[in-house]
């Protein structure tokens, strides 16, 4: 009646794929413990390690949970303690771990009523309290594991592609909290053709690099000239650290989601090892505090621990 389980941070975006393309860590993410209770709802009990509401309804955890629950019918309530690693407006997935992480681990408590697939949906209501708008390109990798492509919205459709068994990934996070409806409000709503020219046939070469293993291929599309010319303002050095990156033997580098984490993807873990010594170098030289991240993609995503 009581379960415990491990919420990935995830990497949104990937440069080509703003609000379709996300990947699931290995190394980086919150615990949470959820159990059954006598009592109808679902109350938030404990948040350790970030300072965010109990409330269900101002909760993402809580706001997915009552989405979810209004589509069953059972018996219990729920209640829900929340262990953050993942600071609030890091880039990596933060509100998406709470919010996946909470219908994933009702749904294991009702004996999954829910496919991973259909629990997304519960889970970007979520990411719609967090940032005003309900994209699932953090809730689906984290709730899935491995890469997504969110195909369409309406109706949603999402596909999960298997990770090149050697792709690593390197995340420096600078201390400052950006937040995704900042980082969104930054953003023009047109798109000139020609970008979205360059712009979708990188997410088409990026999806066959992960399907052919095509490490150079994967490199050559990580490419953004809608987004990030926009955002990379709001985070202190980046072209100085993408840059780092690829002297150093990154595939590619961009904003991790909405920022102000900065990933870059390599081929193995030694390469991923360099690249996060020398993007580490760029802060310490700027005196800016900063903590790094190196994992694989992690391709079971959220579980039972
Ligand atoms: N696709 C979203 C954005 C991800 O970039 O705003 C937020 O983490």
């Amino acid at each position: 009646n009581t379960i415990k389980i491990f919420c990935p941070a995830t990497i949104a975006n990937l440069s080509c794929g703003f609000d379709v393309l996300g990947l699931c860590l290995e190394t980086a993410g919150d615990e949470m413990i959820i159990r059954k209770s006598d009592v109808k709802g679902v109350r938030i009990i404990k948040i350790v390690g970030a300072d965010l509401p109990l409330e269900t309804e101002k909760n993402v955890a809580g706001v997915a949970a009552l989405a979810m629950l209004e589509n069953v019918t059972n018996e219990f309530g729920f209640e829900i303690e929340i262990y953050k690693n993942i600071k609030a407006g890091s880039g990596i997935g933060s509100s998406a771990a709470s919010s996946a992480g909470a219908v994933f681990g009702i749904n294991e408590l009702l004996g999954r009523p829910f496919t991973r697939k259909e629990l997304v949906l519960f889970a970007m209501q979520g990411e719609k309290l967090a940032s005003g708008n309900a994209h699932a390109d953090n809730v689906a990798p984290a709730l899935l594991g491995g890469f997504t492509l969110v195909r369409s919205y309406d109706p949603l459709d999402i596909i999960k592609i298997k990770s090149p068994s050697e792709l690593y990934a390197t995340i420096i996070h600078p201390q400052i909290e950006l937040k995704t409806s900042d980082a969104r409000s930054v953003l023009k709503q047109n798109v000139s053709l020609k970008s979205a020219i360059v712009q979708w046939g990188n997410l088409g070469g990026f999806i066959a690099g992960l399907y052919t293993q095509d490490y150079d291929l994967i490199g050559r599309s990580l490419h953004d000239e809608i987004v990030e010319p926009l955002r990379s303002v709001l985070i202190p050095g980046f072209d100085l650290i993408k840059q780092t990156a690829l002297e150093n033997g990154a595939l590619g580098s961009g904003i991790s989601g909405s920022g102000p984490s900065i990933f870059a993807l390599s081929k193995g873990v030694a390469t991923a090892e360099i690249i996060a010594k020398a993007m580490s170098e760029v802060y310490n030289n700027m005196n800016l505090p900063y903590e790094i991240h190196i994992s694989r993609v992690n391709d079971e995503g959220m579980k039972v621990i």
